[in-house]
């Protein structure tokens, strides 16, 4: 059941002082918060939507939520970091979402390499980050972040592999004070964006660790696939895999599948 849907009303009330936008339809809301980054949008400024017509997820995949169904929002953040460090950014998005989940489920959210939150063995939000450089200047980078919150998949082409909170839980989520929760998580977490505790607590969560897995790595003309046992993460991020010739690969991007 659709919660009530979200207004600035009920967004300031959540938020306080925190700039947001808010919008009933975008296209996507990373495209609106990078052009407000650039327009100098301070850091932790968000925007929200209630539907996106042009969301994408990663590696240019659409990203489709009814309207009132989800959380969908982009948040700003301007850290001081350098390149090679950026999936630091995407375990703060990761780990935000699977501690506020966890509060509503508890035992039930792990983390799939690299930043799918999942609940009850089901996708429940994704993390997109999109960096704004000038020349080699980071200006900011943009966390967008899509919740299934009460979107019942039964029945639908992803029911074996997507789920919402509501679904799960049986209980109403009130979209805002998630919101406003997951950016309080968010807030914490990059403030502590260098520490070894972000990455120690980002590979608590992930399921995938110990297990056989088929990674698929995007190559310049065709993806690539690699299967092997998932040893571990490194400081970066890369997931390194031992692969059946005993080596072990380290895959940078991608995704994984379990294969049991
Ligand atoms: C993924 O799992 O592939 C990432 C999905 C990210 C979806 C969110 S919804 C809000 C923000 N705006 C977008 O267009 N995408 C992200």
């Amino acid at each position: 059941m659709p919660d009530e849907f979200l207004s600035e009303a009920r967004l300031k009330a959540a938020l306080g002082e925190r700039p947001f936008r808010f919008h009933e339809q975008v296209g996507s809301t990373n495209d609106l918060a990078q052009r407000w980054a650039l327009d100098g949008a301070p850091a932790g400024a968000v925007v929200v939507a209630e539907e996106q017509v042009a969301g994408r997820g990663r590696f240019g995949r659409t990203w489709l939520a009814p309207a009132g169904t989800a959380l969908l929002f982009s948040v700003i953040l301007r850290p001081q970091i350098r390149a090679e460090r950026l999936a630091r950014l995407t375990m703060v998005g990761a780990v935000a979402v699977a501690e506020t989940v966890m509060g509503m489920a508890p035992g039930q959210v792990r983390l799939k390499w690299p930043n799918d939150v999942w609940l009850a063995g089901h996708k429940v939000a994704g993390i997109l980050p999109e960096a704004i450089w000038l020349g080699s200047d980071l200006q900011a980078i943009v966390l967008g972040i899509g919740v299934n919150v009460s979107m019942d998949f039964a029945g639908t082409a992803l029911a074996d592999s997507a789920t919402s909170i509501e679904t799960v839980t049986g209980q109403h989520v009130d979209r805002a004070a998630l919101l406003a929760a997951i950016l309080g998580r968010i807030d914490a977490w990059t403030a502590r964006l260098e520490e070894p505790a972000l990455l120690e607590t980002w590979r608590g969560w992930l399921a995938t660790l110990g297990r056989r897995v088929t990674a698929t790595a995007p190559g310049e003309q065709i993806d690539e696939q690699i299967s092997g046992e998932a040893l571990d993460v490194d400081d970066s991020g890369a997931l390194l895999l031992r692969v059946d010739d005993g080596s072990v690969r380290r895959i940078v991007s991608g995704e994984v599948t379990l294969a049991d």
